[in-house]
């Protein structure tokens, strides 16, 4: 990565922020949301400010194609199929497991947007390898590939969080407003490394509590490792001294007993407290799970009642669809 990263404009910022009025009312918190449900790429979500540096640096060195790999319904993927339709690019997604007989939800928009699907079937092949492999199969063909990596979190990726937080200070400074916790959704751990390393710079306010979605034994490579190579990687490139102390990499863990992906109660608990309260959808997946355990700390005031919460939407909702028969209750 250059010292100079510039961004391909993808995204529609600054994304919202706005109070949660009836939710503030009864639970007796301050809340407020970041709309990055908003960003605008095929139904927006955190990617999108992680595409745009990961597809600028694809186009700047030449490449005419995008690879990358994720869930069927990965977010992730349906957005660099949008991000790579906009750039001129082939995009190529490996997706797990066989292919479904019908379309829905982010598999759909992917197929829609022009991706070419390949389906991992009972391939037992590692995502990693499998994406080498399929580099290496184009490569032959004569394209030029980019390999994005899962979730686009590596350094690249990140640097859309990081500018981020300096588009949220901004916020935060024009209405008077300064949160004491921040949730949010943490994965593939570019979001959170970017979030980490931008409230560093920019002084933000706020405990990080980044909620885990999947289950630990699924990582090849403890989170709190790579987010602190993200880290390093960041202070080598750009000269900085951002502090690396695996022990200050916060993670809310409590969350993810269930499998990733898998709809429980929680998940659904939180979609119908944001939407039927304030008109707002979370995603089954991520932002489902992320927001059930920010409002379990809040029921049962493991923080100070009073306190000022920000709850970052990070996307994710054209999964919706793809769970209705999961989220259709009393018909
Ligand atoms: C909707 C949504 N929220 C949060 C995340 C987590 O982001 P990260 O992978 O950067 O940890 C993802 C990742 O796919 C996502 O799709």
């Amino acid at each position: 990565m250059k010292k100079n990263p510039s961004k391909y404009s993808l995204a529609f910022l600054p994304t919202p922020l706005h109070k949660l009025f009836h939710l503030s009312e009864q639970t007796g918190y301050d809340i407020y949301i970041k709309r990055d449900d908003q960003t605008g790429l095929a139904t927006g979500g955190n990617k999108t400010r992680k595409l745009e540096f990961l597809i600028q640096e694809a186009v700047e060195r030449g490449c005419d194609t995008v690879i990358t790999a994720g869930a069927q319904q990965s977010n992730h993927c349906r957005q660099t199929a949008a991000a790579a339709a906009i750039a001129g690019l082939e995009c190529h997604l490996w997706l797990n497991g066989r292919e479904p007989e019908i379309y829905q939800g982010n598999l759909l928009l992917s197929h829609l947007m022009g991706a070419h699907l390949h389906f991992s079937g009972e391939n037992a092949k590692g995502r990693e390898e499998a994406l080498a492999y399929l580099q290496a199969e184009l490569d032959k063909t004569g394209r030029k590939t980019y390999l994005i990596p899962v979730g686009g979190s590596n350094l690249t990726g990140a640097m859309g969080y990081i500018s981020a937080m300096a588009e949220l200070k901004k916020q935060l400074t024009n209405i008077d407003w300064q949160p004491d916790y921040i949730f949010f959704a943490t994965s593939s751990g570019g979001t959170q490394a970017g979030i980490h390393i931008g409230k560093m710079l920019y002084n933000v306010p706020g405990n990080l509590m980044p909620v885990l979605i999947d289950k630990e034994k699924d990582f090849t490579q403890p989170l709190e490792e790579k987010i602190v190579e993200i880290i390093r990687d960041y202070n080598e490139i750009f000269n900085k001294q951002v502090r690396i102390d695996k022990n200050e990499i916060k993670i809310v863990k409590d969350y993810n007993k269930a499998e990733y992906g898998k709809l429980t109660e929680n998940e659904r608990t939180a979609i119908d407290v944001l939407a039927k309260n304030e008109g707002v959808l979370l995603d089954p997946v991520y932002t489902g799970r992320a927001f059930y355990g920010m409002w379990d700390i809040l029921q049962k005031q493991k923080i100070p009642l009073g306190s000022k919460i920000l709850f970052w939407h990070t996307g994710g909702t054209p999964a919706l669809f793809a769970y209705a028969g999961e989220l259709i209750i009393n018909i």
